[in-house]
């Protein structure tokens, strides 16, 4: 991992946040090719999940909404984690996160009453002591009572900054698909089973921030809300398991021995679910989930409808019937995949002495780099860039020797390099080199676009 960060920090993925003023902890910001490799994958999803499907349709949502859709969503009231701290060195901890640490890296065997962040949190106390769970920085066992600490971030609207000018920074894009829900039915015109998806930020004020990107207070989530008729969740829920684990695999490139799909247990279900399952992806401090698929059944329009005293039901003109669809959620951490992308791309190429990112070309930031041989052809390596630069994201650079430009593409990920040498430009060709192989091949000018374009498949 300390690899994976360091590459990411030296080439211009990620930066820790306000770098300059000292750093704010477990803050990142995306740096140049972090933003283009993020930006790929987010395109990615809106491609096939919403562009070459007829069912799904795209909203934007405010991130700050009226508060009143977070007391009724449930989250007000229930989105805490217990929070305990060590006596012995003043470390915080969320307690549940303790436990299931404890239960993974040993043969501890789980009380029959814990049901992680959902546990009672007296209980909870007394599992800590029963289990004789250790602090993870100091290995003492000696905890405060636990306190629930709800995760949403506060914000104040206007000139006072009293609780009736109080609201939150939305902890899930989710509630906007069903606060619209209405009225995109009505302004679409669509016929149930039909998707509104939204890519966007969201916020949590986490105990416990941590592993570089993947867990943080600001993060991007990709969520799509599936309406559909109460007795076809089910399906639904199987056809977006598969879409999911095509989206990882196919689409992405991830391995799939890396994936893992678990279901979580009923105790620890979020409020507002039937059943819920995680796709976990095998980080290199462990597994760790990049979706959640739930089935949402119908209550959060059903809360919402009940606390807006608005009717937010759907008529189904066939069967002349109104009702509230059932919705299967299919949630994702854009920040998460990006840090499962550059996992499962990083190589270290011991018989050519290299490390690169095997990234598919799909999502590489940088799709092909061109460089003169010689500094001064560089007007001529221009003018290929200026050519492939119409298609695709390229990066010029004619600084240093092949060698060490070669090194770095490969730690940038980029697929296609491209050299230009005045024998063979002269000839109307240029030499591509590939990033995986090191394999390189002389193609015309005239057909260079096409080329890459076929390889990028
Ligand atoms: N609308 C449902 C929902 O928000 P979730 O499991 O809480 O469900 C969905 O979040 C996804 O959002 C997670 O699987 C994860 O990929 C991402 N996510 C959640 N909290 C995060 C955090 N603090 N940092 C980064 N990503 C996070």
């Amino acid at each position: 991992m300390k690899d994976i960060v360091n590459l990411s920090q030296n080439r211009g993925f990620v930066y820790q946040w306000s770098e300059i003023y000292g750093w704010l902890a477990n803050s990142w910001d995306y740096g140049p090719y972090g933003s283009l490799l993020k930006e790929n994958i987010k395109n990615l999803w809106l491609k096939e999940f919403v562009q070459k499907r007829t069912d799904n349709m795209l909203i934007d949502c405010s991130l700050i909404m009226n508060p009143k859709v977070w007391e009724a969503s449930g989250h007000v009231g229930g989105f805490a984690d217990p929070l305990t701290d060590c006596r012995e060195c003043n470390t915080r901890h969320r307690a549940d996160k303790l436990v299931d640490n404890l239960l993974e890296t040993t043969d501890a065997v789980a009380p029959a009453n814990y049901a992680g962040d959902k546990t009672d949190s007296a209980e909870l106390d007394q599992i800590l002591v029963d289990l004789k769970v250790e602090c993870p920085s100091c290995k003492k066992s000696s905890f405060t009572p636990i306190k629930k600490f709800n995760l949403m971030l506060k914000t104040f609207l206007g000139v006072t900054d009293d609780s009736a000018s109080q609201a939150y920074l939305r902890p899930e894009t989710a509630q906007g698909q069903f606060v619209d829900f209405a009225n995109v039915a009505r302004s679409s015109r669509r016929k149930l089973p039909f998707g509104i998806a939204q890519v966007g930020k969201s916020f949590r004020n986490e105990i416990t921030p941590g592993n570089f990107i993947f867990r943080t207070r600001e993060f991007e989530q990709m969520e799509i809300e599936y309406f559909v008729t109460p007795g076809e969740d089910d399906a639904a829920f199987a056809h977006w398991k598969a879409e999911s684990l095509r989206f990882f695999t196919d689409i992405v490139g991830l391995k799939e021995e890396n994936l893992r799909f678990s279901p979580i247990q009923k105790e620890e279900l979020p409020h507002y679910s039937k059943e819920a399952w995680d796709y976990d992806y095998k980080y290199p401090f462990g597994w760790g989930e990049i979706e959640t698929l739930a089935n949402r059944t119908d209550y959060d329009l059903s809360a919402h409808m009940e606390a807006s005293k608005q009717n937010l039901s759907y008529f189904d003109a066939v069967n002349n019937k109104k009702f509230l669809p059932y919705v299967i959620e299919p949630a994702m951490g854009l920040g998460r995949i990006v840090l499962a992308a550059l996992c499962d791309a990083y190589t270290v190429d011991e018989e050519n002495n290299r490390t690169y990112l095997k990234l598919d070309p799909k999502v590489a930031p940088i799709k092909v780099w061109v460089l003169p041989v010689v500094k001064k052809i560089g007007h001529l390596a221009k003018e290929v860039y200026a050519q492939l630069s119409e298609d695709f994201v390229c990066e010029y650079d004619e600084v240093s020797t092949i060698g060490k430009r070669y090194a770095r593409m490969d730690e940038i990920g980029v697929p296609f390099c491209i050299s230009i040498d005045s024998t063979n430009y002269d000839e109307g060709n240029v030499t591509v080199r590939f990033r995986d192989s090191m394999e390189q091949e002389v193609v015309a000018l005239t057909e260079l676009n096409d080329f890459i374009r076929k390889h990028l498949k």
